[in-house]
């Protein structure tokens, strides 16, 4: 069953008084239990899509869907309320910088203690729900590979590494069990025995817990492993969307392809606009996008027809936007 279904999803933010298509009719979904994995490279709206799902993006954007809604609400028409309740009860979020999504004037025991959902505090007096609070997150902690958490706790979020601030987010987003994580990048800059266990922990989540994952990350290899489907997106559009599987033995995208072909690369280290090696240049700027197709100018199957904007066509739930996709035989 779909529990989060976008379709069609477009933001317009104002740039020096124009309005430009940040994200361009981006569709997705994720099923119950699934992992699905949202690769791009930097600047290519990841993001945006996260911010866009949560509500956290400025009222002055321009946000538009034909769908986007949890278990069939519409999440765009519902009211400020309504939208949070879901975001505390069944939608957990690690944003991408987890320093700045940390109150640093707050000790890291304050933040954590408060994201412990009331429902799951035991004790009739307050310093039984304290006790009780204070067990639940440091049993969370420990899980997410805090090894000094009575040292740590007490800390201010600027006294402690980013490493550390990161798995606070992860907590935090554990904590409260939800249904679905939207994790964005959770593991960047994470050393590698940090990294497999954090992952390892979301796997385990995910087979016993029926925990559903969105897994932004910059690590193909690693996500590739552990999610079911993915979609890939370029320039604010979702240009390939499919099991991880078949996306993997047989890519129809040829960007989805450079991606592949570059994994070895294209880890968490890959700089903002830096290349990819298999695809000559870099992503455009919002600005500045190409007409037509915007992998046009860096894309090897390039041809006259690349000039008109290639539409979303679909075989078997594998979605494609290619006037020339790779293993389809031309009608
Ligand atoms: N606050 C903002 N104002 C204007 N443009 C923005 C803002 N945030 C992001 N963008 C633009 O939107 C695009 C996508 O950004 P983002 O979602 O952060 O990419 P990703 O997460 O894939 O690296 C980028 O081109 C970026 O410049
Ligand atoms: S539509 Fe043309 S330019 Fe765009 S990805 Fe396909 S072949 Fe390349
Ligand atoms: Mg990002």
């Amino acid at each position: 069953m779909i529990i989060l279904d976008i379709k069609n999803l477009t933001l317009e933010i104002e740039s020096n008084g124009v309005l430009i298509k940040a994200l361009d009719k981006v569709s997705l979904t994720i099923q119950e239990n699934e992992i699905r994995a949202l690769v791009g490279e930097s600047g290519s709206g990841k993001s945006l899509i996260v911010r866009a799902i949560s509500g956290a993006l400025p009222p002055q954007w321009i946000v538009t869907a034909d769908r986007l809604t949890w278990r069939g609400q519409n999440l765009i028409k519902m009211t400020r309320a309504q939208r949070q309740a879901i975001m505390r009860r069944d939608i957990a979020v690690i944003f991408q910088d987890p320093m700045a999504a940390l109150d640093p004037s707050a000790k890291l025991k304050d933040q954590m203690l408060e994201s412990v959902p009331r429902e799951f505090i035991e004790g009739r007096y307050a310093w039984q729900r304290y006790a009780s609070r204070l067990s639940i997150s440091h049993k969370i902690l420990h899980k997410v590979g805090i090894q000094h958490v009575e040292e740590c706790i007490n800390k201010y979020p600027h006294e402690v590494s980013a490493d550390i601030c990161q798995k606070f987010m992860i907590a935090m987003a554990l904590v409260s069990q939800p249904t679905l994580l939207i994790a964005d990048d959770p593991t960047r800059g994470m050393e590698t025995n940090t990294k497999k266990q954090i992952l390892a922990l979301f796997t385990r989540l995910n087979k016993t817990r029926n925990l559903s994952i969105l897994f932004v990350s910059h690590d193909l290899l690693a996500i590739s492993a552990m999610a079911h489907s993915m979609t890939v997106l370029y320039c604010g559009q979702t240009v390939e969307s499919g099991k991880m599987k078949a996306m993997r033995r047989r890519p129809l995208h040829p960007y989805t392809k450079a991606l592949m072909d570059s994994a070895p690369s294209f880890s968490p280290d890959l700089k903002p606009k830096s290349m990819l090696v298999a695809l000559d240049g870099t992503i455009p700027t919002l600005q500045h996008l190409p007409i037509g197709c915007r992998l046009g100018p860096r894309c090897p199957r390039a041809a006259k027809e690349c000039v008109q904007m290639p539409t979303e066509r679909s075989i078997n739930q594998h979605t494609y936007r290619c006037h020339y996709p790779m293993h389809v035989e031309p009608v």
